[in-house]
């Protein structure tokens, strides 16, 4: 195990250290997080320490990106058990700062998106992005990254991420690290251990009713009525209360009648007082489909 981990609670304490690490011409790599880390969370600091010399995890409980309602309060804090994992991960530098250092009451700038983040979960959690990409501008800003990781699970925030970062021209590659499942499939999230023992038995069927989907369009499916049909069955078969079924096109995120070109599959839904999030990216084409990771091309014009 290492104990070289540094950590930082303050912007000005993090630019100083970074500073240093600039200097030797280091590479840095953020994995920004909310905590409660899992499986996901830790491929996407392997990820970052496979391409970063570098690498930096941010660790904050964002109150922006969460609606009236939603579970800000009770949001899962790990942060002894987050802090010993990073240690023997090797990361570099834990950023965990208290919401007065990233936050003023004086604040009055809004990070918002056009078109992007008008289906899926921007459409179910009004302001949620907006909060998302504040936050995540404001880390950029304080770190100052090569490389950011975040996961294909988040699929609508990756692309929208990936959006600004390029509008903005914050100089960062953005990587997409694929979902990690538990053994049943059912995606790796903080929010899993809201579940109740049944909840969680049931929890699975939201990914079930994707793989059944995806099938289906390697079988020559294309109508994406019939393919919501199928998420939507096995969702409904699992007592979810269904937030959104959607097809929708992989880049511009707008619903598609036919799967062609690159597609997310979306689902989101409630089991009880817990939401659940899964998608499938397929790449079809006339000599066949298959699953893919979301592909952002456009950090291109700073290699
Ligand atoms: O995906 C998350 O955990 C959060 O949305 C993020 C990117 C850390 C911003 O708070």
């Amino acid at each position: 195990m290492t104990l070289k981990m540094k950590k930082a609670t303050s912007p000005a304490e993090t630019a100083r250290i970074l500073a240093e690490v600039r200097r030797e011409g280091l590479s840095i790599g953020l994995v920004p997080t909310m905590g409660a880390l899992h499986e996901g969370h830790i491929s996407l600091v392997k990820m970052s320490l496979e391409r970063s010399d570098y690498t930096v995890v941010s660790l904050f409980v964002n109150p922006k990106q969460f609606g009236e309602g939603e579970d800000l309060d009770k949001y899962p804090r790990t942060e002894d058990r987050d802090v010993a994992t990073l240690e023997e991960l090797g990361c570099d530098l834990l950023f965990m700062p208290d919401r007065d250092s990233i936050y003023t009451d004086t604040d009055r700038t809004k990070v918002s998106i056009s078109s992007l983040g008008d289906h899926l979960c921007g459409a179910s959690r009004p302001g949620h992005f907006d909060g998302v990409l504040l936050v995540v501008a404001k880390l950029f800003n304080m770190v100052n990254p090569d490389h950011a990781f975040f996961g294909q699970k988040d699929a609508q925030q990756a692309v929208i991420i990936q959006r600004m970062a390029a509008d903005l021209d914050f100089p960062v590659r953005i990587f997409l690290g694929p979902t990690v499942r538990e053994a049943d499939g059912l995606a790796m999230s903080s929010r899993n251990r809201y579940l109740t023992d049944d909840e969680r038995n049931r929890a699975p069927r939201m990914r079930a009713g994707l793989v059944a989907a995806a099938e289906a369009i390697t079988n020559g499916e294309r109508d994406a009525s019939m393919l919501k049909k199928l998420v939507t069955a096995s969702m409904t078969e699992g007592g979810f209360e269904i937030d959104y079924v959607e097809c929708v096109d992989g880049g511009t995120l707008q619903p598609v009648t036919s799967a062609n070109g690159t597609i997310l599959l979306a689902a989101a839904g409630k089991l009880g007082r817990t939401r659940l999030i899964d998608n499938i990216a397929m790449k079809v084409g006339p000599e066949g489909a298959a699953e893919t990771l979301l592909e952002f091309p456009e950090w291109s014009r700073y290699e």
